[in-house]
């Protein structure tokens, strides 16, 4: 149970759309709904009532998702999820869905479902816009001016990291890859000595667990105590501590920083500053300021993690994908004068495909483009989304459909190198083949989300592992240990896949003399 508890605490920030979604169903509508939903097929009727399948959707929910998909490949279909039903939708209805009107579809109040917002004082999720546009304007428009600074910093923050590795030295893969992404995302939200310190760490890796775990915890009540149940409930007193506290942590880093500015001294180029920057014209208070940067991290740092972490476990058991990827980078390093710049990263083309076929193989959740209808509406196939449902749709199933992508249980590392170059043929014929980069989403391809509420951080979060996976792969040899020699198992859960946050991984420095 510890163990499963946490596991439960190490998964990906809720923000990243993944599972204990519930759905908020107001029995006054729900006969109203019944007459529209009788015409969506319901999966798992043969369990029984509602209540036997909610229990099974926790151990056989991903049987469900599997049985709606084969059966209604291009139909709407819904199951009844942790607390409701949820209409799950396939992707070619996803493009004329993501066009609606966010008044009509909208992801705020689905993260106000998700995350229980109302219950963890959690404020409007309208006041991400402010992060968001930080992220759009500033962070993934500077790309260009910080990669290097930013590879410096992920050759600094490695070093500091593992242990000397003179010999094969196991390393817990994720604890370490966690730390690594917490200060060298760091490093561009609040600067790089700040990034460093132990209190900083603790609030930016720490807060999202606390989350989640208030989360997990308030959903273990039925939904209508759940206002009184967050009193009982000592996960939500850990969050508003642990919130305070990294309050604490940031509020004086605020104010020097205005005093800095009312001084006229030369201000720092990092995401804190971008904010400040722009803060006083939005009219929100620094205390929401802090609050943006404690978001960012929880979007960021675990997300990140985790993806990093699954590519390692695939590379680890597959030494000529390494050795190819080596062969890459140090080419396309000598023809960028050793460094790394966004160009240099974007020819990193092989690498991407690598990237991007480990998000396929391991989709982390099942589900993406979770939305919360908001005012009902008709599809053009008929399908009627009434007011107040949550949907989704299958991700997973789509990126591991023969009918998508061509031998689908194979890891290919190619893969996708071979679609933008034209060398394989395109199930899904799309004319710019440059749509299968890692940083692009389709309807084919939904790991970062879709539509206009797409993850904003990917191009960002691009940068970051490629500079990471670069930097530790041409530095360091990896080995299974104990001679072990398949890829360590994903733990699954629910309509979830993690990577095993336990598992160790074999690191020796390379000689300079070999590089
Ligand atoms: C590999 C790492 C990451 C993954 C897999 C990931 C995945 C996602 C997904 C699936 C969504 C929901 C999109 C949708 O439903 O259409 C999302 C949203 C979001 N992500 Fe990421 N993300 C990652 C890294 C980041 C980073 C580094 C940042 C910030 C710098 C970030 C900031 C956000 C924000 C602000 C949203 C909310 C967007 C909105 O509400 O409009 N993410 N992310
Ligand atoms: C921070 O995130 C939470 C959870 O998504 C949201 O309710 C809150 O409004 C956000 N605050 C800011 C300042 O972005
Ligand atoms: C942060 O500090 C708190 C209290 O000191 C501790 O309970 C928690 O485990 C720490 N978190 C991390 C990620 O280090
Ligand atoms: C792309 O395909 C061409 C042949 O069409 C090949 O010569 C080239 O090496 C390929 N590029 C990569 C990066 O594999």
């Amino acid at each position: 149970m510890d163990q499963f508890t946490s596991i439960l605490e190490e998964r990906a920030p809720v923000l990243a759309s993944i599972a204990v979604v519930l759905v908020a169903v107001f029995a006054a509508n729900v006969l109203f709904k019944n007459d529209y939903l009788s015409q969506i097929p319901l999966i798992g009727s043969e369990v029984g009532d509602a209540e036997k399948r909610r229990k099974a959707y926790i151990t056989n929910g991903l049987d469900f998702y599997k049985k709606g998909y084969e059966l209604f490949k291009s139909k709407a279909y819904r199951l009844t999820a942790l607390d409701g039903d949820r209409i799950v939708l396939p992707r070619h209805l996803l493009e004329e869905v993501r066009q609606l009107p966010d008044d009509v579809i909208n992801i705020d109040k689905a993260f106000d479902v998700i995350n229980e917002h109302k219950h963890l004082d959690m404020g409007n999720r309208k006041l991400t816009e402010f992060m968001i546009h930080i992220i759009r304007g500033d962070l993934t428009r500077g790309l260009a001016r910080i990669n290097p600074r930013l590879s410096a910093e992920t050759a600094q923050t490695i070093q500091e990291e593992l242990p000397p590795c003179d010999d094969f030295t196991p390393v817990v893969v994720y604890q370490t890859v966690l730390r690594m992404v917490a200060k060298i995302s760091g490093a561009i939200f609040i600067g790089p000595e700040l990034c460093r310190s132990e209190d900083y760490l603790n609030a930016s890796i720490g807060y999202t667990l606390d989350f989640l775990n208030a989360v997990n915890k308030l959903k273990q009540w039925n939904k209508r105590w759940r206002w009184l149940g967050r009193y009982f409930t000592p996960e939500v007193d850990k969050l508003f501590k642990e919130r305070k506290k990294a309050h604490n942590f940031l509020n004086p880093v605020i104010k020097q920083r205005r005093a800095d500015m009312a001084a006229g001294k030369d201000m720092p180029d990092d995401a804190l500053q971008w904010m400040l920057n722009k803060i006083d014209e939005t009219g929100l208070s620094d205390d929401i300021l802090a609050e943006t940067q404690l978001n960012m991290s929880m979007a960021a740092i675990h997300t990140t993690t985790l993806t990093v972490t699954m590519i390692l476990y695939d590379l680890v058991v597959r030494p000529d994908v390494i050795e190819e990827i080596r062969k890459e980078v140090r080419s396309v390093l000598a023809a960028n004068h050793g460094v790394m710049t966004s160009h240099a990263l974007f020819e990193m083309k092989f690498l991407d495909s690598v990237m991007k076929e480990s998000q396929r193989v391991n989709p982390g959740s099942l589900i993406r483009f979770q939305r919360y209808v908001d005012k009902p509406v008709t599809l053009s196939d008929g399908t009627h989304l009434p007011a107040g449902y949550m949907i989704e749709t299958a991700h997973a199933l789509t990126v591991q459909d023969p009918s998508v992508y061509r031998n689908p249980e194979k890891f290919d590392p190619r893969r996708f190198l071979d679609l933008r170059n034209g060398t394989s043929e395109d199930l899904l014929k799309y004319k710019n083949k440059e749509q299968h980069q890692f940083v692009t989403v389709t309807k084919d391809f939904m790991h970062f989300g879709y539509g206009r509420h797409a993850c904003p951080g990917r191009f960002f979060a691009a940068n970051e592992i490629k500079l990471i996976l670069a930097r530790i792969l041409v530095d360091y040899d990896m080995q299974m240990p104990d001679g072990l020699t398949e890829r360590y198992a994903n733990i699954n859960m629910g309509p979830d896949a993690f990577p095993d946050p336990t598992k160790e991984v074999l690191f020796k420095r390379v000689k300079t003399a070999e590089k």
